[in-house]
């Protein structure tokens, strides 16, 4: 039974791995036996908090700085991944970013940046690096979505705008590529305790409002996404493509 989420041997790209959601599934892709090529803006190559986590579970990382807001450091990311790390059997498109503004006042490179690096960018490193798992017949693409692919949000426009592309995107993906091996999903954390929403947890009516309405009657922490990321990298998982799974602590229910 195990065996289904036995990772032995994969190699997995984390992006957006050095904090948060992504130092988190990138640590339970370690813990289920997966080597990691983690990336995010400032990650340190030499030492970081998510190689010493992958590191402790016996797994090899390599860490790489990469702006995902720079169409071309991506590609050219995308190649040396390629080159040094050979065919990749698991991309968890992890990285992303967050502004906030009323609609009416949102600035236009706030909309562009925040699609560049939560839709664009992660599309031009699927495609990359998808390319391999196509001729091979063989691999897993995990995007983290949010509960803004299902509900509009508050004064997020273009962050809501970009998951909810992740999650036509994952469908889009997953009808071309599902019958040649490659399983494309998503998965859509509710309200997780990070930086990102930081503003949130330290607004108190917000943070009140957001509590009541999780039936978990908590805020969820990274590490709750360890499981669901397992599973869509895993064999488990072989038979599920296009789907957005929520890991909200029920909020979607409500
Ligand atoms: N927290 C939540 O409640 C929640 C809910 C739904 C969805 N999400 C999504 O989950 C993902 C991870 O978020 P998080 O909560 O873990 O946020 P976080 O703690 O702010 O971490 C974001 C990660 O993305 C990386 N990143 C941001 N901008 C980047 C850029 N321009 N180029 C490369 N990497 C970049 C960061 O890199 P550096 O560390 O180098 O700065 C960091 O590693 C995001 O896609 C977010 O939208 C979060």
């Amino acid at each position: 039974m195990n065996d289904l989420f036995d990772l032995t041997g994969r190699t997995a790209v984390v992006t957006g791995a050095k904090r948060g959601i992504g130092l988190a599934m990138a640590e339970a892709l370690a813990a289920a036996g997966a080597d990691i090529v983690g990336v995010s803006a400032t990650l340190s190559p030499a030492e970081s908090e998510v190689r010493s986590r992958v590191e402790a579970h016996g797994q090899r990382f390599h860490g790489y700085a990469v702006d995902f807001a720079d169409r071309g450091a991506v590609l050219s990311f995308a190649e040396t991944v390629v080159t040094e790390h050979g065919p990749i059997d698991i991309l968890v498109n992890n990285a992303g970013t967050i502004r906030r503004a009323p609609a009416a006042e949102h600035a236009l490179a706030d909309w562009d940046h925040v699609l560049d690096v939560n839709l664009s960018s992660q599309f031009a490193l699927t495609q990359a690096l998808g390319r391999g798992m196509l001729e091979r017949g063989l691999g897993k693409v995990i995007f983290t979505a949010s509960l803004l692919s299902f509900q509009g949000g508050i004064t997020v426009p273009g962050y809501a705008a970009s998951k909810s592309g992740i999650a036509g995107l994952t469908k889009a993906l997953a009808n071309e590529w599902t019958a040649r091996g490659v399983n494309v999903n998503a998965i859509a954390p509710g309200y997780i305790a990070t930086d990102n929403t930081q503003a949130l947890q330290d607004d108190p009516d917000r943070s009140r409002s957001i509590l009541e309405r999780i039936p978990a009657g908590r805020w969820g922490r990274a590490d709750d996404l360890g499981g669901a990321t397992v599973f869509l990298a895993s064999r488990a998982s072989d038979y599920v493509s296009g789907v957005t799974l929520p890991v909200d602590g029920g909020w979607l229910g409500r």
